[in-house]
């Protein structure tokens, strides 16, 4: 029979190895990914001119001085969209009333050709009093889209149907009008509006 002390040492030498192996990892790949998500932060957003659910051109520096809460979605999503800005409205019902004059929550349709300022506004009000819909021509969309590196595309239902697949990121843009962070779309509304108190603590 070995003696005990074999069976207290043996699992430690490969243990420790393999914790060396986790460090050296972690180090190259803090090295390797690092310096690129740096890279793509600052990228990430810009300005944008699209059309209001009221029918008038809104442009980001229009939300100069306040908070935007940026959601890429479409009208006849049947599940993610309408479950994200109810999320949205959540969060932002319950931020003080001063917090709330300087945050827009604004959803950008991805599906424009169906999307009108018309449908958008019957949309929107289904949310929130203060959730701001935007859309426009095609072109404008897809501008803004490749700006936020939002993806979608259609799938076709059937022939005139068609669904959008599409990423589900809320984007907050600071006072400054500069991308800050994003935030899943899947998260809950007290995730959310913490994330919002703790950006508008810093700008
Ligand atoms: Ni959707």
């Amino acid at each position: 029979m070995k003696p005990n002390w074999i069976y207290r040492l043996a699992p430690k030498a490969p243990g420790s190895w393999s914790w060396a192996g986790a460090i050296a990892f972690l180090l190259v790949a803090a090295v390797a990914i690092l310096p690129r998500m740096y890279e793509v932060g600052p990228s990430i957003g810009g300005s944008f001119s699209l059309i209001g659910q009221h029918g008038h051109r809104a442009s980001d520096t229009d939300f100069r001085g306040k908070l935007m809460l940026i959601y890429f979605g479409y009208t006849f999503c049947p599940e993610v969209c309408p479950a994200t800005l109810a999320t949205i409205a959540r969060a932002y019902d319950d931020l003080s009333q001063a917090e709330q004059t300087i945050v827009v929550p604004i959803f950008v349709t991805v599906d424009p050709e169906r999307d009108t300022a018309d449908r958008m506004a019957d949309y929107v009000a289904n949310f929130s009093p203060a959730l701001i819909g935007l859309t426009g021509k095609p072109e404008e969309i897809a501008e803004v889209m490749k700006k936020y590196r939002v993806y979608a595309a259609k799938v076709k239902e059937g022939d005139d149907v068609y669904s959008v697949d599409h990423s589900s990121l809320i984007y907050l843009v600071g006072k400054d009008g500069r991308f800050a962070t994003v935030i899943a779309g899947d998260s809950s509304a007290e995730q959310i509006r913490d994330t919002i108190k703790k950006q508008l603590a810093v700008n």
